[in-house]
């Protein structure tokens, strides 16, 4: 039996770790981490091991990283290049299962927010299990950042009678103004929200949520567009990476 527990380990602060999520972090002999190259990962390694640290104060566990594959930022054919890219990550955590996990033991992954969302962990799991890789998996929520979002912000996202979508910058660029009633975006590297900025659209933009350097910008889109940009630019300037989330809303 090798088992591996995917644990949401929120979107930032080390309190979003829940109870559950620290049961599960004392269960584990073996940490994997699976980080992309670049800005941000260090920062991003350092907190897991906090946390790992906080959690498992006892030690005994083994820490196990390798570089996650990369992806393609602009292919030709967006949907084979992701189709290639996941495949690829299956089998690097595969092989890092089948190497550095034995059997009777538990391993675990930190899955940043929460594993249900925009993370392809769940299904890289699903194929391991059924390929025999793994024996078992359980996924513990995490407080992911459209939680943060609004709570920092102070917000319901829904409100009465309204439906809430959750999408990407990506998606944003091909929806019209008109369609936009509560709209949560993620991963929006290039602003999407300009396209919008002419409308009567609000927004409650964060970036770093639950981090010292939490930035928290909100208000009609006409007035804080431009701010928005500006404070984007300066940060990845200054931080070399950026992470950010945001509500557009009808007034
Ligand atoms: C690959 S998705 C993973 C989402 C994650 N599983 C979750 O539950 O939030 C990464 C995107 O989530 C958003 N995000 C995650 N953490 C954030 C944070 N602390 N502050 C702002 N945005 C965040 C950003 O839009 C980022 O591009």
């Amino acid at each position: 039996m090798k088992k591996i527990s995917l644990i949401g380990i929120g979107a930032g602060h080390p309190e979003y770790l829940t109870l559950q999520a620290i049961e599960a972090m004392r269960r584990a002999q073996v940490f994997f981490f699976l980080d992309k190259d670049g800005p941000g990962k260090d920062e991003l390694i350092a907190l897991r091991r906090t946390l790992i640290e906080r959690a498992v104060p006892a030690g005994g566990y083994r820490l196990v990283a390798a570089p996650s594959p990369t992806r393609a930022r602009h292919p030709a054919d967006y949907h084979q290049e992701v189709d290639r890219w996941r495949q690829e990550r299956v089998r690097t955590i595969g092989d890092l299962i089948t190497r550095h996990l034995a059997v009777g033991e538990t391993g675990a992954f930190l899955i940043w927010g929460d594993p249900c969302l925009y993370d392809g962990t769940i299904d890289a799991l699903h194929q391991l299990a059924a390929e025999g890789v793994v024996s078992d998996f359980d996924v513990f929520p995490g407080i992911s950042s459209l939680q943060a979002l609004a709570a920092r912000h102070r917000l319901p996202l829904n409100r009465v009678a309204e439906n809430v979508t959750l999408t990407t910058g990506r998606r944003l660029a091909t929806v019209a103004p008109e369609e936009v009633t509560n709209s949560v975006v993620v991963l929006d590297g290039l602003s999407g929200f300009q396209r919008f900025k002419h409308t009567d659209l609000e927004i409650y933009w964060g970036a770093y949520l639950g981090t010292p350097d939490e930035i928290l910008i909100s208000g009609k889109l006409s007035d804080c567009a431009d701010r928005i940009t500006q404070v984007i630019e300066r940060e990845r300037t200054r931080k070399g990476w950026l992470m950010d989330v945001y509500l557009l809303r009808k007034p």
